[in-house]
């Protein structure tokens, strides 16, 4: 889908990615409880933490208060790559200043952050990823697994998306002799946008050259109107510098070496506009909390297999609900993600099968095996509203009468950000018991009851 990059859309385009730690702010991670299931063994509690992505912080010279980066990289601070990831220091961070609490298994993300001083309200748009222990981050390995958590949109509004997707981020965050803050600052990110990143893999991106690209499988992006969950493949392993016609962007979105629309699984887009919303009359119902239950499943069925479908459950009130189902002339009645279903969407729907070409759900599994990092984020659209995800129809001037134009139920004069931050001050999402392992061992009877056993002891 097209997520704009934080970059080009936040304010904190002024802070950038910064080399060495910063001596003035200690950087103390949120902790949180997770869990690994396994079918024999239940639910077992892990405490880990949370750390804040390295652009939202301030980068500054080493021995002084000026920024490195402003418009563009400080020319004295930067005259060139290695000066630059000596002189710049990345600072700690205080977490609930940026709308970031951490309780239990629980972690609240709010959009916006109030400034106490002058009491002006401003986008956070906070992004972390979690952490297995304070330099490394925690690298999921989910074929022929599940993964799950629990969710409660009911506090995210049309134009607002509650975000938790996995990268193939490195493990350290690319930390090296030129990078020496790494994980335990946030650094590393990478997307399927190829975001600009201000340094890539250590080295200052001075002259904007660069955009940081890797594989990215959406797990959920969403509000209580809408939700998607979106395999991106590339055909780059790790961080890749992307230059060029390999960016993708603009008129070259489909010659560059990652699928940037994916392949989506959408409800709403889906044909079946009941399923999913606020209210007792949806299947699931996101008034409320919710579980959400993501299986990876391979050609057979161990994690050396290719990944062969992307499967999905939700659980709410005690009960187990069946993903959706594909109600669209034309497409046969699928309730999870295949190469066959992503090609026959694409041809139904229209687009580049940008998917296919990039190697499908085959691509996407290897990346899944050799290891992802957790991110989770809020953020609003200022480029596109957040449309694709939402928005009936989409774009705005689609004929709504065709498929695949309907997005979500929500307006498409809305996901304003300046109407939004006015509207929705309070706007946050809460994403709690995190739980990966067997498939079958990560929710619904057994691995509830563990689960609560072992909560009792932590
Ligand atoms: C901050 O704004 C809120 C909401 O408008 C108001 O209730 C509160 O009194 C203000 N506090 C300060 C210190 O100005
Ligand atoms: C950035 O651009 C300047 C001026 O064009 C050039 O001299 C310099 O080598 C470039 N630096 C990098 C790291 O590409
Ligand atoms: C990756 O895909 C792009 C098109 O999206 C293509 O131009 C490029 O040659 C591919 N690279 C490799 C190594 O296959
Ligand atoms: C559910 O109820 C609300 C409020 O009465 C209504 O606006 C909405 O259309 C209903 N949705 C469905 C799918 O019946
Ligand atoms: C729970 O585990 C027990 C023993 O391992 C097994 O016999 C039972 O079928 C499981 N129940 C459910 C609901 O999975």
């Amino acid at each position: 889908m097209p997520r704009i990059s934080f970059l080009a859309a936040s304010f904190f385009a002024a802070t950038a990615v910064a080399q060495v730690p910063g001596p003035l702010t200690p950087e103390v991670h949120p902790p949180i409880t997770s869990y690994k299931c396994t079918t024999a063994g239940g639910c077992k509690a892990v405490q880990s933490s949370v750390v804040l992505d390295s652009n939202y912080r301030w980068l500054h010279n080493v021995d002084g208060y000026t920024n490195c980066v402003t418009t563009g990289f400080n020319k004295e601070f930067c005259p060139d790559v290695e000066t630059c990831a000596k002189t710049c220091a990345l600072e700690g961070v205080d977490y609930a200043s940026y709308g970031i609490r951490t309780s239990g298994d629980a972690l609240t993300l709010n959009i916006y952050k109030t400034d106490p001083v002058t009491n002006v309200t401003s986008l956070s748009s906070p992004r972390v990823y979690l952490l297995a222990d304070d330099n490394t981050y925690e690298h999921f390995k989910l074929l022929n697994q599940e993964f799950s958590f629990d969710v409660d949109v009911s506090q995210v509004p049309c134009g607002i998306n509650g975000a938790l997707y996995f990268s193939e981020m490195n493990d350290k965050g690319d930390a090296n002799e030129l990078n020496t803050a790494g994980a335990k600052y946030g650094t590393g990110y990478c997307d399927a946008q190829c975001p600009k990143q201000n340094f890539i893999k250590g080295v200052a991106n001075l002259n904007n050259t660069y955009g940081a690209c890797c594989q990215e499988m959406d797990i959920w992006e969403a509000n209580r109107a809408a939700a998607a969950f979106t395999p991106h493949p590339c055909n780059t392993t790790q961080v890749f510098a992307c230059e060029g016609t390999q960016c993708g962007n603009g008129d070259e979105r489909y010659s560059g070496v990652c699928d940037k629309d994916g392949c989506d699984f959408n409800a709403y887009r889906n044909g079946n506009k009941a399923y999913y919303s606020p209210g007792a009359n949806y299947t699931v119902d996101t008034s409320k909390k919710f579980t959400v239950v993501t299986q990876f499943v391979t050609t057979d069925g161990t994690s050396a297999g290719a990944l062969k479908e992307i499967r999905r459950l939700y659980v709410q009130d005690g009960k187990v609900i069946q993903n959706s189902k594909v109600s669209v002339p034309g497409l046969a009645a699928d309730d999870s993600i295949t190469d066959a279903y992503c090609s026959a969407q694409k041809k139904v729907f229209g687009g580049v099968d940008h998917h296919a070409q990039l190697g499908g759900l085959k691509t996407m599994g290897e990346a899944i095996g050799r290891g992802m990092v957790l991110a989770l984020s809020i953020w609003d659209d200022a480029g596109s509203y957040m449309g694709w995800l939402d928005q009936d129809p989409y774009p705005a001037d689609a004929d709504p009468s065709k498929p695949g134009v309907g997005r979500g139920p929500c307006p498409t004069t809305g996901g304003r950000p300046e109407e939004l931050i006015r509207q929705f001050p309070d706007a946050k999402v809460v994403f709690s018991n995190i739980r990966s392992g067997d498939i079958g061992s990560t929710f619904g009877g057994n691995a509830t009851v563990v689960r609560r056993a072992v909560e009792l002891r932590v």
